[in-house]
């Protein structure tokens, strides 16, 4: 199979892709002249041998209902395996068309109105969007910023444990904004606390595989069966390949009763039936994807590295958080001395690129942005050309 090219530019346009096609209705500016570093997909091709396995699927012309197979499961669960050193059982799954739809379901399941989820802040907009809009409370426990990156703050935590008796605490590993991978003594202490609280905690692991060389990914599941009772994590194929749009991940809840609990909410609302092109693309993606992952990971790797030069030299006002994983740079904008609004407009202006405000994380993001780094370099180039025209 032919090396990828990260480099190559491909047009998106005219796609439905919302990173490219949609700008102009959730940022109300002309898309043409902007580059678009927001949404967290990457500007690349999947994997050949996924694109040759939904072309065989699409050549067979029918598609009646469908269900996971065992080829997805033991994909899967080998991939699991090989990468991350990590047992998986097939009985643990449940699945999903997308991390966010599940997310929601259990927080419908697990909270009442009126209750809290924790969020550590700042913390990905659409857990936000899914708490509240179910008529649940945002809870955030800010994260503490230091020069080694992201620490979670526990006294905090336990404080807000205490005050609210929240029924969940929603993790985000390898962390949506700032990049960090919780080890597994953080993770310990985590869960030493939410036990003794009773609070379930459910592990957004959806960037898992998304590794800098400086980091590792450690799982919740890792930390042993005797957490099992009140931990769930959310896997997807759709980061690490480029799938997003697909629409399948699953939930692995090790506890027999919840996971019953879960698999009979979805049955409740009749999602008990599978995309079979997600599946396909899915199951070719852990079987056949590990060599074009770690081009992609070396790739994402020495885009960052390069950014984070380009940055000291061109952008000193900007200072970019250490992360372990993820392709999405967490930017520190303090320096330019700029309200929010002000900050958006000069970035859409002036350096003419759609990035993530910080706001839209939190209030603990004020002041910072998040790019996209998935990207080819040339776009990279240009997005730094664009910070450099802004100055204190
Ligand atoms: C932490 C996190 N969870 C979930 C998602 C989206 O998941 P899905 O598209 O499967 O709903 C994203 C996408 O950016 C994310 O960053």
């Amino acid at each position: 199979m032919e090396s990828p090219d990260f480099n190559q530019i491909i047009d998106r346009h005219n796609t439905g892709s919302v990173k490219w096609d949609f700008l102009d209705r959730y940022l109300h500016i002309n898309k043409t002249e902007l580059l678009p570093m927001w949404v967290s997909d990457f500007d690349f091709q999947c994997p050949k041998e996924v694109l040759q396995a939904l072309a065989s699927r699409i050549d067979h012309g029918i598609f009646g209902y469908s269900e996971r197979d065992e080829h997805y499961y033991q994909a899967v669960i080998d991939w699991f395996s090989r990468r991350h050193q990590l047992t998986l059982h097939k009985e643990w799954f449940t699945s999903i068309e997308g991390v966010v739809p599940g997310l929601a379901l259990l927080i419908q399941l697990l909270s009442k109105p009126g209750e809290g989820v924790i969020v550590q802040g700042p913390y990905y907009s659409s857990f936000a969007k899914i708490i509240t809009m179910n008529g649940r409370t945002v809870i955030e426990n800010p994260l503490l910023e230091g020069a080694e990156g992201y620490k979670i703050d526990y006294r905090h935590l336990e404080h807000i444990l205490e005050q609210h008796r929240p029924p969940v605490l929603l993790l985000c590993n390898p962390h949506n904004p700032t990049g960090r991978c919780w080890d597994r003594d953080e993770l310990l202490q985590l869960l030493m606390l939410c036990k003794r609280y009773g609070t379930t905690i459910i592990s957004d692991e959806i960037w898992a595989d998304l590794i800098l060389p400086s980091g590792k990914f450690t799982s919740i599941l890792h930390l042993g069966s005797e957490w099992h009772s009140h931990v769930i994590a959310a896997t997807s194929a759709s980061k690490t390949f480029g799938l997003s749009s697909l629409r399948i991940s699953n939930f692995l809840i090790p506890a027999p009763a919840l996971r019953q609990a879960f698999t009979d909410r979805l049955n409740a609302h009749g999602l008990d039936v599978f995309n079979s092109l997600s599946m396909t693309a899915a199951t070719a993606a852990y079987q056949y994807g590990e060599t074009w992952l770690d081009k992609l990971q070396n790739y994402l790797a020495e885009n960052r590295r390069w950014f984070e030069q380009a940055l000291t030299s061109s952008v000193p006002w900007c200072r970019m958080t250490k992360a372990e994983g993820t392709y999405l740079a967490w930017l520190d904008c303090r320096d330019l001395g700029l309200d929010d609004n002000t900050l958006q407009q000069v970035l859409l202006q002036k350096a003419k690129i759609a990035v993530s405000m910080g706001y839209s994380f939190g209030d603990s993001g004020k002041g910072f942005i998040r790019i996209n780094l998935g990207c080819p370099r040339q776009y990279l180039e240009k997005a730094i050309s664009g910070l450099a025209q802004l100055t204190p």
